[in-house]
């Protein structure tokens, strides 16, 4: 792109309260200028979970906070925005209110354009933001509400190949973490018990895996591993650190696995191998990079794993993949209205 864009980007859809400024027409390495993010996480962790209510309120006295420090950062005043781009959908409607009226506002006040963007579309985008990925891609998104394979062809463009059939990967990281008493997010923490454990000491299921298809399924193996804990009289820190090890290599197992099918699927429908993408908050996890990484390899084209800022919930994703769905458009949709369930499928009929 040649001509100057800046875009503001507002995201509010669940618990982290998240304001940056992204230059459209810059090279992907100077492309954000800011990324401000709230994580409200702290005030939820004696909930064991983020609680809407608290989570709304929240979003309320912080965006305000967010929103000038993103622009002092980037050094770009109220008259420098091209774009303003909330987040609109999917997550918890009084969180989405919070960033969707901000931004409309803005707009208003500064004369300049507004984009209601999808979340999940930040999520699918972030590659081109990080990396300029061309269209099409194969995407393995996992986060706390999703996990998806998906063909992106283009901003508003998504093939849905599979979907989880019941419990988010993310969720069931925090479920199993929960058992284990960890704080949270439970991923990280999670994760950071498996280093020391035995991924081989448990023989969780790996749901799905014989079947055809490329949908997920996790709640069998987080009930698997529930039950594997229930049957140890008193565990021990070496008993937990077995079975979150045990645990994280089934569910990177059960991911890779349907990727490569999706990949094979991909390469016979698309006449090639399509590059791999993963997004979303678990994949900041190491051992299912890795997995992806030899995946990609096998087949030849890169992987690109979003960097682990840009991994968990933020404003520069929300405001590159607006700056891209605006891209060719001259008026503004006032109408919409903010979506708890927005599914990357409706895009396309938008
Ligand atoms: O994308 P995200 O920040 O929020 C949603 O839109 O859901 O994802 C949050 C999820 C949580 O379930 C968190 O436990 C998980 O991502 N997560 C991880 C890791 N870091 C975050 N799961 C596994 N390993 C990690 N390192
Ligand atoms: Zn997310």
């Amino acid at each position: 792109m040649t001509q100057k864009m800046i875009v503001l980007g507002l995201e509010s859809s669940c618990d982290e309260t998240a304001a940056a400024i992204v230059d459209m027409s810059a090279p992907p390495s100077s492309r954000i200028l800011s990324n401000v993010v709230h994580s409200q996480i702290e005030l939820h962790a004696s909930f064991g979970g983020v609680v809407p209510e608290i989570a709304a309120r929240e979003h309320l006295s912080w965006i305000n906070l967010v929103i000038p420090e993103a622009l002092k950062q980037a050094e770009v005043g109220f008259d420098g925005l091209d774009l303003v781009a909330s987040t609109a959908g999917p997550g918890l409607i009084g969180g989405l209110i919070i960033a969707s009226v901000a931004g409309r506002a803005i707009a208003q006040a500064c004369g300049c354009a507004y984009q209601d963007t999808n979340h999940l579309a930040g999520h699918a985008l972030t590659a081109r933001l990080t990396d300029d990925l061309p269209f099409p891609y194969l995407l393995l998104l996992v986060s706390g509400g999703h996990s998806q394979l998906i063909v992106v062809e283009g901003p508003t463009q998504y093939k849905i190949l599979g979907s989880t059939i019941d419990d988010a990967v993310g969720e069931a990281f925090d479920k199993v973490s929960n058992l284990l008493n960890l704080p949270l997010p439970g991923g990280p923490a999670l994760e950071k018990l498996a280093k020391s454990g035995d991924p081989h000491r448990f023989d969780l299921p790996i749901p799905l895996k014989n079947k055809p298809g490329f949908d997920f399924s996790f709640s069998g193996l987080k009930t698997a591993a529930r039950r594997a804990l229930e049957l140890i009289e008193e565990p021990t820190e070496q008993d937990k650190a077995d079975l979150a090890a045990s645990f994280q290599a089934a569910a990177a197992q059960s991911l890779s696995h349907k990727t490569k099918g999706a990949m094979k699927f991909c390469t016979e429908s698309y006449g090639r191998s399509l590059p791999l993408a993963v997004a979303g908050g678990v994949a900041a996890n190491e051992l299912i990079r890795k997995d992806l990484q030899a995946l990609a390899e096998s087949y030849d084209v890169p992987l690109t794993a979003a960097p682990l800022d840009l991994c968990g919930d933020n404003a520069a994703m929300i405001a590159w993949a607006g700056g891209e769905q605006w891209q060719g458009k001259s008026s503004i949709d006032w109408s919409f209205a903010p979506k708890p369930r927005w599914p990357l499928s409706e895009l396309s009929q938008e």
